[in-house]
């Protein structure tokens, strides 16, 4: 017989379970911090959203933007993130969470190339890549979100999170553990990503490259192909090359940026000194890691920004031509092009050598 308590008991412990939702387990621990206030405020308002992110699944680290973080996002963007509609709000919320429990020990010990972490952003718009082996390897195949860098300064010490682009967000270690995870804070709200020339044209040291390709019109291929690595050589590697100033037509820049690409997602932890990989025109570059410092061919890595279909790696010098692939029936495949990292490296040759010239002449061999 089941005394009347009993029955009361077994019914409260079900209204429980109900309303102790993922929103609201992560509301409560996120109450123990009065500066992570607003975030809390926002899951409040928005638990069906929040429950649909998390699903079932109860292993998250929750990249908690602080307050200050939300009082600048609206400043740069005129408006609250609870008021930019309920799309572009979940997509924010979903990139701030990482697919996988990750306790603050885990950034604190990492080497200079720092450590590729899937998040739940998904959608062709924002990730238009997928997990390669080994990222499915360290966090399960269905972690196929886009990613973010976490990195830890050498110098200063401090943790970071690079986001979208060249976003570098300051991380603070709350090892605050809940029923979905881990949480720590981040002091600012992660942008989304962009596509590649978007992205080139706010980063650093690629204006010259985004001009050439603006100029001639050539957007479209980097832009919608998914799962890349784009190697963008910064305006010094062209002035060194020949002539900053010359305008490129569009054959031109389909051979910069088929030289320059390849097609897998590789980031700079998956990275290892001896890899061969293949561009779009089936020419290789051999990787080279030499302590902090890694090289694609004998250009050497200067930064990283990431895009929704992959990652751009800045590099110091236009990559020297290896041997081109043979094209049966190909008129203009007989002499050799000058190489222009080769020429650029020999100070005298550099003024002779026009940039027209060098990527005329690669053209033909396209
Ligand atoms: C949670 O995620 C981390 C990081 O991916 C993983 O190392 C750990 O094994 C996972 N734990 C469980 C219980 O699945
Ligand atoms: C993207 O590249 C990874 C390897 O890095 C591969 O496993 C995956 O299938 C590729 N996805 C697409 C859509 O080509
Ligand atoms: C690391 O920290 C130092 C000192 O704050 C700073 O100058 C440097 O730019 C930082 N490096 C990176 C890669 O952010
Ligand atoms: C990270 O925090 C330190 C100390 O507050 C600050 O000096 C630095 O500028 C911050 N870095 C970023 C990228 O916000
Ligand atoms: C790339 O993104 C920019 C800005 O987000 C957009 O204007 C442009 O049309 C996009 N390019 C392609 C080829 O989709
Ligand atoms: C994603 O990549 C596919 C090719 O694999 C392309 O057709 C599509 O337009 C791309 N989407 C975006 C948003 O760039
Ligand atoms: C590269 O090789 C693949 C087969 O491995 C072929 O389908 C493709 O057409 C080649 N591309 C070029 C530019 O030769
Ligand atoms: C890459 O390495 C291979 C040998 O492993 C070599 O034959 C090839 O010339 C190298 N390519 C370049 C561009 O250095
Ligand atoms: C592009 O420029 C190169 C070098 O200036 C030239 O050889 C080539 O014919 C041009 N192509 C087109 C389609 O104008």
């Amino acid at each position: 017989m089941y005394s009347p308590l009993r029955i009361v008991a077994v019914f409260c412990y079900l209204a429980g379970n109900v309303v102790a939702d993922t929103a609201s387990d992560l509301a409560g621990a996120l109450a123990q911090y009065p500066s992570l206030s607003t975030l809390r405020q926002l899951v409040n308002q928005e638990p069906k959203l929040i429950n649909t992110l998390f699903g079932n699944n109860k292993n998250f680290t929750v990249l908690a933007p602080s307050n200050e973080a939300f009082t600048q996002y609206t400043a740069d963007n005129h408006r609250q993130l609870a008021d930019v509609g309920a799309e572009l709000l979940s997509n924010t919320l979903s990139y701030h969470i990482l697919a996988g429990g990750l306790p603050y020990a885990r950034f604190d010990s990492l080497g200079a190339r720092g450590l590729t972490v899937p998040t739940l952003l998904t959608g062709e718009l924002y990730n238009n890549r997928s997990a390669g082996v080994s990222l499915a390897a360290s966090f399960g195949p269905g972690a196929s979100g886009q990613v973010v860098l976490i990195q830890k300064n050498a110098t200063d010490g401090y943790v970071q999170v690079q986001a979208s682009q060249q976003q570098h967000v300051n991380l603070t270690g709350l090892d605050k553990q809940w029923s979905g995870g881990y949480i720590h804070m981040v002091d600012k709200i992660f942008d989304l990503p962009k596509n590649c020339t978007k992205t080139m044209e706010d980063t650093d040291g690629l204006g010259t490259l985004y001009n050439a390709l603006e100029d001639s019109g050539a957007y479209g291929p980097i832009d919608t192909m998914a799962n890349v690595t784009c190697l963008g050589p910064n305006d010094e590697a062209f002035n060194e090359a020949g002539n900053p100033q010359q305008r490129f037509n569009t054959s031109e820049t389909n051979w910069m940026i088929r030289s320059h690409v390849i097609r897998e997602p590789l980031y700079p932890d998956q990275i290892q000194n001896g890899m061969v990989l293949q561009t779009l025109r089936n020419t290789t570059i051999n990787i080279t890691v030499n302590g902090d410092h890694i090289f694609f061919n004998n250009a050497r890595v200067q930064n990283t920004a990431l895009t929704n279909n992959g990652v751009i790696y800045v590099l110091d010098k236009i990559l020297a031509r290896d041997p081109v692939p043979v094209q049966s029936g190909d008129p203009t495949s007989t002499s050799p092009s000058p190489s222009p990292t080769n020429e650029a490296a020999k100070p005298s040759a550099s003024k002779h050598l026009s940039l027209a010239f060098i990527l005329g002449g690669m053209f033909a061999l396209l």
